[in-house]
């Protein structure tokens, strides 16, 4: 399975900081811990910029909140040992972010990459991984932060959205970008049809938006 199977984009779209793919960086596998809660079409992007070489990193685990995520497939798929932590058990945010944490410590995991986790993260998580927790976004940000991003830029009738790969700090979708891709808003859009675009563009700007990351950071 591709990480998009529906969508062939011939749009144009415009992709920055569009840095030369660098196979010798990190010298080390990144150890990752990626977060989901649904469909998990970045995951399998990961996986297959793994595959292919793109990034050198392991996926160590999995972490998803909904039982019926269709991710955990993917995962299985792969080889990833995936880990439900279902965020009704749990009375207050901090109290599954701390699972979180000790789920990551017990696999070893370096870098934490939000690939579609529809929770709002606390400092337990962030200060666990400093520099190190990495969310995707379907908005050029800072427009559009927070749910239904895709939704609001229809509504506002802006010619161009897009994604952003940035760090996590507490304040919903503001951390410092990372890497941007521009996609273009066509007259006859509904959000299914342009979200399907905005996601090849994720798919495209994850991977390498992690190995710059680990450049910058590790
Ligand atoms: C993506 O559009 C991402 O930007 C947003 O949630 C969506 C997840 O898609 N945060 P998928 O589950 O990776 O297919």
């Amino acid at each position: 399975m591709t990480a998009n199977p529906v969508s062939v984009d011939s749009t144009p779209s415009l992709i920055s900081p569009d840095v030369p793919l660098d196979r010798s960086i990190p010298a080390v596998p990144l150890k990752l811990g990626i977060m989901a809660s649904g469909n998990g079409s970045n995951f399998e992007a990961v996986a297959e910029a793994i595959a292919s070489g793109e990034l050198n990193a392991k996926t160590q685990v999995l972490i998803y909140n909904n039982p019926d995520a269709k991710v955990v497939a993917r995962a299985e798929r792969w080889g990833v040992p995936s880990i439900l932590l279902n965020h009704r058990d749990y009375q207050k945010r901090e109290d599954l972010d701390a699972k979180i944490v000790e789920t990551f410590q017990q696999f070893g995991v370096e870098w934490v990459i939000m690939a579609g986790w529809m929770r709002i993260v606390t400092p337990v998580l962030i200060d666990a991984f400093p520099n190190q927790l990495i969310n995707i976004h379907p908005s050029l940000l800072p427009s559009f932060r927070g749910v239904r991003a895709v939704e609001q830029a229809l509504a506002a009738g802006v010619k161009i959205t897009g994604c952003t790969v940035h760090l996590v700090v507490p304040e919903v979708d503001s951390g410092q970008i990372l890497m941007q891709a521009a996609v273009p808003i066509l007259p006859n859009d509904t959000s299914e049809t342009l979200h399907g675009r905005i996601q090849v563009q994720e798919h495209r700007i994850l991977p390498r938006a992690i190995a710059l990351a680990a450049k910058m950071y590790q």
